[in-house]
């Protein structure tokens, strides 16, 4: 990416769009391992076009539903500046309509122009483009006018060099941003060899980045194979599918992961975007390949849930895990009942200056109680979120990790929030006003005593311009800190990936 926020097509490795495979638990995984773009599957524009936009604060996603309730599209604020949304279309009216409907949770719009099966071509989509120029040019033409952000489209080559080259100067006069190429022609199957002087030519013929692709039956199958490919097909980027869907971690910089880690890190995604399980199989048994008849491959095989595709691999714990979180996100726990996830309690609590006294803070009290009790000061560790500029911040006492669920306007608001779960899920003192009086009440030193006033928490309601304000953060809350991109630790920022 050469400007943070601007998507840029040269000198990337992409996620092919891969129909049932690049859902949103394969894209984020490709992300993480080093992916720089990640195309989703195609969707159709006739079903897409029905859809209803939802933002799923469960999940904390925007789901693109249909009528009949299927969620077509799921994405999240991680891959925002990063998917690129594949659609297949053969309608430049619908493909616009259905681009305006994603367009602001998406980084760009693709057209498939390239995919040989009958239930693309006959529709006029797909590789039937391929031979009606008028139309490619029609439907990029209207993309890319009536949209604010990139347009591109999947080709694959042509019989001949000179047609292919003319088809690709014919579409880049469209202002699209980029072409993908996939060197073959829509009769060959991808078992057959790849036409890299075809993709060279192309290449060289464009001043637009073409994005090779095809290459991953022989010729990628690490990241280091990355750059041969390049230089043997002179594009300005790759994009890969069967080999990120083997295996994606074939996007590390640092080599290729073993399959079983890389299932497991896949099926976490799944659980925690409820990924539909017989989608979810269908991706496992794709990593799995040959070993798709071993124990392993029949248990997931024959499992009808996301719980019996955990209960194969051991993570039954992991999945029960963030079946508590969602169900706390649905309500159904009150939000002080402290959720243990990955080793880290957590509690939605937030941190209002108005309820302790001017220089009291959760951190201080914490502070002074460890050193009474002589353990180690706690240790804060905050991560914020570039696009919304929220902060959440993890805090260690006694070897233990405790947080919010709630992401802050400032890391000291983050801070203080962490110190207050601690403090909270421990029972001590938090320092916040009329905090002795409530607690003489609760603990019956108070006798018959009537309680004067509501514990400070809930005293008073806050002025209509701060609950609005919570109202805006809350909508922005996530619900683990997967998404975050940049760690900040002792005011030192640098790009991390979430494991
Ligand atoms: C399971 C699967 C699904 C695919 N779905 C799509 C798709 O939705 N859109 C598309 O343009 N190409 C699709 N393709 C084609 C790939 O994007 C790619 O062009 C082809 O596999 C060659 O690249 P490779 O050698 O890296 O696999 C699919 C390929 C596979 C294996």
């Amino acid at each position: 990416m050469a400007t943070p926020g601007v998507l840029c097509f040269r000198d990337i490795t992409a996620l092919a769009p891969m129909v049932r495979v690049g859902t949103l638990p394969m894209r984020l995984l490709a992300l993480d391992y080093g992916a720089d773009i990640v195309y989703c599957e195609e969707l159709i524009d006739i079903k897409m076009v029905t859809c209803e936009r939802v933002v799923n604060e469960e999940l904390d996603t925007v789901d693109f539903v249909a009528p009949d309730e299927r969620v077509m599209f799921r994405t999240c604020e991680r891959e925002r500046d990063r998917v690129v949304f594949q659609m297949g279309t053969a309608d430049p009216d619908r493909a616009l309509a259905v681009a305006l409907l994603v367009e602001k949770d998406v980084a760009a719009i693709d057209v498939n122009m390239g995919c040989p099966k009958e239930y693309s071509t006959k529709g006029g989509m797909g590789a039937a483009l391929l031979s009606d120029p008028d139309k490619i040019e029609a439907i990029l033409t209207k993309l890319v006018q009536g949209l604010s952000k990139p347009v591109t489209c999947k080709i694959r080559i042509l019989p001949s060099m000179e047609d292919t080259v003319r088809l690709v100067q014919r579409i880049e006069r469209t202002g699209v941003a980029a072409i993908a190429v996939h060197g073959r022609t829509r009769e060959e199957r991808p078992k057959h060899p790849l036409h890299c002087d075809f993709l060279k030519a192309v290449s060289g013929a464009v001043g637009v980045p073409v994005i090779a692709n095809g290459g991953s039956l022989d010729m990628v199958k690490s990241f280091e194979d990355v750059a041969a490919f390049r230089s043997a097909t002179g594009a300005a980027a790759v994009m890969l599918a069967r080999a990120a869907m083997w295996n994606p971690s074939v996007f590390r910089r640092q080599g290729l992961l073993p399959v079983q880690t890389v299932m497991e890190d896949y099926l976490k995604y799944a659980v925690r975007y409820d990924n539909h399980a017989f989608n979810t199989k269908y991706c496992l048994c794709q990593m799995l390949r040959d070993k798709v008849e071993s124990e392993m491959g029949k248990l997931v095989k024959t499992a009808q849930t996301l719980s019996d595709i955990c209960a194969a691999y051991g993570m039954q714990a992991y999945y029960e895990e963030v079946q508590v979180l969602l169900r706390s996100r649905r309500g159904l726990h009150p939000p002080e009942t402290p959720v243990t996830l990955g080793g880290v309690t957590t509690m939605a609590l937030r941190f209002h200056r108005r309820d302790y006294p001017p220089e009291i803070t959760p951190k201080m009290f914490l502070l002074e109680w460890c050193r009474k009790e002589k353990l180690e000061q706690p240790h804060y560790h905050t991560v914020d979120r570039p696009q919304d500029r929220l902060f959440l911040s993890t805090v260690t006492v006694d070897n233990k990790q405790y947080r919010s669920t709630l992401w802050e306007k400032s890391k000291k608001g983050a801070e203080q929030a962490a110190a207050l779960v601690c403090l909270r899920v421990l029972r001590l003192p938090e320092g916040r006003r009329g905090e002795e009086q409530q607690q003489e009440e609760e603990s019956g030193l108070g006798g018959k005593r009537k309680r004067a006033v509501a514990p400070p928490l809930l005293a008073a309601a806050p002025p209509q311009e701060e609950q609005e304000e919570e109202r805006e953060v809350n909508k922005k809350i996530h619900l683990s800190d997967r998404e975050a991109e940049t760690e900040v630790t002792n005011g030192n920022h640098h790009k991390t990936h979430m494991p």
